[in-house]
């Protein structure tokens, strides 16, 4: 970005960046959007910034180009098994109480992964899915994962990942579910891989909930480190649409650094060992057996609450969580290797 680009033009640029992605470019990020419009100006067919800079702001963007644009100003950090703390909840509580309830009845599951990156976490989901219910093929899942990044997706599709993918990975993952090309890179086993579809989907944008894209009727959505780059104003029409995405009782996993009571304001909070989940709100019955979460009151939500938005911090203090016994860790210390038939790491079951 050259030097002579004006408050304005970047106040404009951040304008449009946030409209049309979500993304969040304030003050404090312009050197990283400068950053990003460099490398992106190559991919719209210009040498300067400048020019490119002119473009953007004098015409219509196309929903490709925004794409395109997105996929230089993303951050697409990932790994499998991260953030191990949401995914046991989900593992031990979400999906079994999920099971029982439709086990004799309609057998679906409906997974959103939000924000897939590179495909890791929508990897983890189908494995812990694979691993814990064995008959899981009398089952009809339907894993879907997006993101806005086509480069990621295209990776993601081809599930060949470097040894940084696991680097907090249990070792059964990478030894049961990955074969090594000769590259020695991971390849996901195609068993796995079948499980999930990819495809891209833009969060800001007002096409969703809808059965046009698979976002209707959801069970769970995981949008985990996504909108911790959105702007404020995004994430609450966000987590709105994901609220009606939902199926009633369906949860909703962010990352616990992204935690708010307001934006979340609509759901209710359900509390687990280190983690918190978000849940649509359930019908009388099943409320009796939800565990209320403790209020979480951050810097960002009083700065909100200052602007006006409104919280659901009122809630009572939970009452202390009960856990399940015979639960499967899914912690990568200390390492366990699988030992056979008998393993608890992949609930006593070889795949
Ligand atoms: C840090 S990665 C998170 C990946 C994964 N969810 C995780 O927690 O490991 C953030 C992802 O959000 C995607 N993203 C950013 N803006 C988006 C948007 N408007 N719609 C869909 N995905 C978006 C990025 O392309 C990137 O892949």
């Amino acid at each position: 970005m050259p030097k002579q680009l004006s408050e304005f033009v970047y106040k404009k640029l951040s304008e449009l960046i946030s409209l049309r992605t979500g993304l969040n470019f304030s003050e404090t990020k312009w050197q990283d959007l400068k950053r990003g419009l460099e490398r992106a100006k190559g991919d719209f067919g210009f040498q300067d910034v400048d020019t490119f800079v002119k473009r953007l702001l004098s015409a219509q963007i196309s929903n490709q180009e925004v794409e395109m644009l997105a996929s230089h100003l993303t951050i697409g950090e990932t790994y499998l098994f991260r953030e191990k703390s949401s995914l046991e909840a989900l593992q031990n509580r979400v999906l079994p109480e999920i099971i029982q309830e439709r086990k004799n009845g309609r057998r679906c599951i409906k997974i959103w992964i939000a924000g897939c990156s590179t495909g890791e976490e929508a990897y983890t989901i189908a494995i812990i899915l694979k691993k814990l219910f064995p008959d899981i093929q009398n089952w009809k899942l339907t894993i879907s994962a997006t993101d806005i990044n086509p480069e990621s997706l295209n990776k993601a599709k081809a599930g060949i990942y470097s040894q940084w993918s696991f680097r907090d990975t249990p070792v059964w993952v990478k030894e049961q579910c990955f074969t090594v090309n000769q590259e020695g890179r991971a390849v996901v086993r195609p068993e796995i891989r079948d499980m999930l579809s990819f495809s891209l989907h833009n969060l800001a944008d007002d096409n969703y909930p809808s059965p046009d894209n698979n976002t209707e009727d959801v069970d769970i959505i995981l949008c985990r480190n996504v909108l911790m780059y959105f702007s404020t104003e995004t994430s609450i029409k966000v987590a709105k649409r994901f609220y009606r995405a939902l199926v009633n009782g369906g949860w909703l996993i962010v990352s616990q650094t992204e935690l708010s009571n307001i934006l979340f304001a609509e759901f209710e909070r359900v509390e687990f060992p280190g983690a918190i989940l978000y849940r649509k709100t359930l019908s009388k019955k099943t409320q009796q057996n939800v565990v209320p979460a403790r209020p979480i009151v951050r810097k960002t939500e009083t700065r909100l609450a200052a602007q006006g938005y409104k919280t659901n911090s009122l809630a009572p203090p939970p009452p202390p969580t009960r856990i399940p016994r015979g639960t499967v860790s899914i912690r990568t210390r200390p390492v366990r290797r699988c030992s056979g038939t008998t393993c608890p790491c992949v609930g006593g079951r070889q795949g």
